[in-house]
C-alpha cells in the first residue's frame, strides 16, 4: 500500500500515468472518494495514456463508457447503482472476468462484486488546500 499527497492536477497526472504503466489486461481498479475528489481526472489520464483518443468524461447517467486504446477498457460509475445485485443483473462481473480493464469509479457502492485481486484507489480531499489530493493505492 503506498500513499500520496498530489499538490496539482499536474502531479495527478504524474501519478495516473504511473498507475497506467502497471496495468495489464483484466485489472479491476475501484475508486472511491467524495465527489470532487478526481476519481474521473485519475480515469481520464490512466485512459489517455493507455491510448484512448475518445474525450473521456463520467458515465454518471449511462453507467458504463466502452474505450479502445492499447487495451480494451471499462469506464463505469457507480453513483447511481443501489445495491451490488443492481450491478449483478447488469452482468457486470462478466466483465471483471474479461481482458478489459475495468476502471470503477464509487466503486464502495459494489465493493462485494470486484474480485480479490482489484486494485483500490481512495482519493480524498484535505482540509484547507483546494489543489490538494491524498491518494491511497493498494493492490497496483
Ligand atoms: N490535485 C488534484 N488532483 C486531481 N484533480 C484536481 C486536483 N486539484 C484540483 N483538481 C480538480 O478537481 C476536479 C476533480 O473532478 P472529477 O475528476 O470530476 O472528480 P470526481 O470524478 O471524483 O467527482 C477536476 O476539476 C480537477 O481539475
Ligand atoms: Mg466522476
Amino acid at each position: 500500500m503506498t500513499g500520496e499527497i498530489s499538490r496539482s492536477p499536474e502531479e495527478s497526472e504524474k501519478i495516473g500515468k504511473y498507475i497506467a504503466d502497471k496495468l495489464k489486461a483484466g485489472d479491476v481498479v475501484g475508486f472511491t472518494g467524495e465527489l470532487g475528489t478526481g476519481k474521473t481526472f485519475f480515469i481520464r489520464t490512466i485512459c489517455n495514456t493507455l491510448g484512448v483518443k475518445d474525450l473521456v468524461t463520467s458515465p454518471t447517467f449511462t453507467l458504463m463508457h466502452i474505450y479502445s486504446g492499447r487495451e480494451k477498457i471499462l469506464h463505469l460509475d457507480c453513483f447511481r447503482i443501489k445495491s451490488p445485485r443492481e450491478a449483478e443483473m447488469l452482468g457486470l462481473d462478466e466483465y471483471f472476468n474479461s481482458r478489459y480493464i475495468c476502471l470503477i469509479e464509487w466503486a464502495d457502492k459494489i465493493i462485494s462484486l470486484l474480485p480479490e485481486s482489484a486494485i483500490h484507489i481512495a482519493l480524498r480531499h484535505v482540509p484547507d488546500k483546494p489543489a490538494w489530493r491524498a491518494i491511497t493505492i493498494r493492490g497496483l
